[in-house]
């Protein structure tokens, strides 16, 4: 854990808290967090989602690790320290979304474990839904959708996720998705249950 490196700060509370705001957005805050290798899927599902929670009324924003990298962590390139402050980071934020009682999705690789279960304890258990896009390496370099893993393989770019830097895949996920067999739609309806069951959202019924 980082340790906070100024001295003499306080904190300060509001008046309006996190289920005031949740009241008025009749949904409460949650993280969707998707992992998997590039080209997984986990951007596209992000964006349906968002799309379709807006639809139903929900208010929902998605934290883009290729969008993200070209403000808030334009300082951070793919070395193990600077991707795991960039789950750091983006940990942080996810929780004042959360407070906000936004439904937040996050579209990271985030390969490594340790960072992701940071982000689970830095979020709060319940709060917190790892979705694991399980997309066999083979597919996500067949749609080589940016043609990286074609320079990866050519060696024009060192530390490529998959070809020559791991990828830890989860084991506590809360949902898995292999894009390989199942539609964006399809997810999208699985994730809204998800967001039901855990009383996020309302039901369609509602
Ligand atoms: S993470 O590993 O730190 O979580 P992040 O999701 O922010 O990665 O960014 C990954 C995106 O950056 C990929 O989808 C790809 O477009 C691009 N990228 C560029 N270089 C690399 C690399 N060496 N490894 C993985 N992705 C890379």
């Amino acid at each position: 854990m980082t340790k906070i490196k100024a001295t003499n700060i306080t904190w300060h509370e509001g008046h309006v808290g996190r289920e005031e705001r949740e009241k008025m957005l009749n949904q409460k805050g949650a993280l969707i967090w998707f992992t998997g290798l590039s080209g997984s899927g986990k951007s596209t599902i992000a964006y349906t989602l968002e799309h379709a929670l807006i639809q139903r009324g929900h208010l929902a924003y998605v934290l883009d690790g290729d969008n993200i990298r070209h403000g808030l962590n334009k300082n951070l390139g793919f070395s193990a320290e600077d991707r795991t402050e960039n789950i750091r980071r983006i940990a942080e934020v996810g929780a004042l979304f959360i407070d906000t009682g936004v439904i937040t999705l996050t579209a990271f690789i985030s390969p490594y474990k340790a960072d992701r279960d940071a982000a689970r304890e830095t979020v709060g258990e319940g709060n917190f839904f790892e979705v694991f896009c399980d997309t066999p390496l083979a597919v996500c370099e067949e749609r080589d959708p940016k043609g990286l893993y074609k320079k990866a393989r050519a060696g024009e770019i060192k530390g490529f996720t998959g070809i020559d830097a791991p990828y830890e895949a989860p084991d506590k996920a809360e949902m898995i998705i292999d894009t390989s067999k199942m539609s964006p739609q399809e997810a999208t309806v699985a994730l809204c249950e998800m967001l039901e069951s855990a009383g996020k959202i309302g039901g369609l019924a509602e």
